[in-house]
This record gives structure tokens, C-alpha cells and sequence, in this order.
């Protein structure tokens, strides 16, 4: 076990599209899968890509606990530690919601970000098995952020009104006084 290095926002290995994994059931792949959930729970993030760590390669661990559904407006039964390896996304409706995305490559800061909100996604397993699942809400939001570092895409190219991106302890000042402001 071991806690990886990750990548910040500027890192070339964040731009560039990750490849895809050839062999999923070596223990190169295993080892790597095994460090990044490491990393991730270490980093109290719900959600980390492989090109994160300095790996140009397409898997994805995530997991929503489920007080993190419950308060983005899900049923609360959050979603178990998952392991995407070479996962595609296909869009189930057109619509799409902003919602509040951080990342563990751009720290500190946060930003609104419009996604699809039904959306299938397949990919092979930890064991190398293929599986598919539906996904609305908070958990489509993670796994399409994190599909996103696959192909190089960090969240801030995907937001629509840039004065919605900045530093969260300021943006979190911010929403605390104006609360202040609505109850005097
Ligand atoms: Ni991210």
C-alpha cells in the first residue's frame, strides 16, 4: 500500500487523454487500483482518476457516502466503493443540472459545473468483468467528472459562469453572510 502523489491543475499528465487499460487483471493494475483508493480516502475525496496520480491510464475509483447523497438532494443510499476500469458514459436524457464540483487536483477552490443527470455508464470491474449501471444526480456528476480526467478535461473548462469558480473558503463566507443578510 501506498499514498500516490497527485497531480495539481497545470500538470501536463491532467490534459492529455489517458489510455486504455490492456491488461485489467495484472497485478500492475491491482497494485495501482489498491493505492489510488488509498489516496482518495486519505484525501477525503469521493472520486479519483488514474492521470490523477501520474498514470495515463482509464480507471476511475469512486464511492458517495451516503450522507454526501442525502445532502445533494439524493435518496441517501449513496453509492459502494467502485472501481471503473475503460468506463463509457452514454447520456440516458438530454437534461442537464449545475451543481457544486471540487476537485483533488485543484485544491481549495470550487466551482458550478453543468451535468447530464441520468446517464448509463459501463466498464470493467476490479476482476476485469464488464458491468453497467444507471446513474441520476450526485452519483452521475462523479462519475462524469471523473470520465472527464480520462480525456484530459478538468471541471473549471466545463463551467458556464465563471463567477461561479473560485477559493470555497471564500465562496462558503460568502453564503454565510448573505444567509446573515436574509435573516436580519
Ligand atoms: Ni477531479
Amino acid at each position: 500500500m501506498a499514498l500516490l502523489k497527485i497531480a495539481r491543475m497545470g500538470h501536463p499528465v491532467l490534459k492529455l487523454p489517458a489510455n486504455p487499460v490492456e491488461d485489467p487483471k495484472s497485478a500492475e493494475i491491482a497494485q495501482l487500483i489498491e493505492d489510488m483508493i488509498e489516496t482518495m480516502v486519505d484525501a477525503g475525496g469521493t472520486g479519483l482518476a488514474a492521470p490523477q496520480v501520474h498514470m495515463p491510464l482509464r480507471v476511475v475509483v469512486f464511492t458517495v457516502y451516503p450522507e454526501r447523497d442525502e445532502a445533494e438532494g439524493g435518496d441517501g443510499s449513496g453509492v459502494p466503493l467502485t472501481v471503473l476500469i475503460n468506463p463509457e458514459i452514454e447520456p440516458l436524457s438530454e437534461e442537464k443540472a449545475l451543481g457544486w464540483e471540487g476537485c483533488l487536483s485543484i485544491p481549495g477552490m470550487m466551482g458550478e459545473v453543468p451535468r447530464y443527470t441520468h446517464i448509463r455508464y459501463k466498464a470493467l470491474d476490479l476482476n476485469g468483468k464488464p458491468f453497467e449501471r444507471e446513474a441520476h444526480g450526485f452519483h452521475a456528476r462523479v462519475v462524469q467528472h471523473e470520465c472527464d480526467h480520462l480525456d484530459g478535461i478538468l471541471y473549471p473548462g466545463r463551467i458556464v459562469d465563471m463567477s461561479t469558480f473560485g477559493f470555497s473558503d471564500e465562496m462558503m463566507r460568502q453564503r454565510d453572510r448573505e444567509t446573515d443578510w436574509e435573516e436580519d
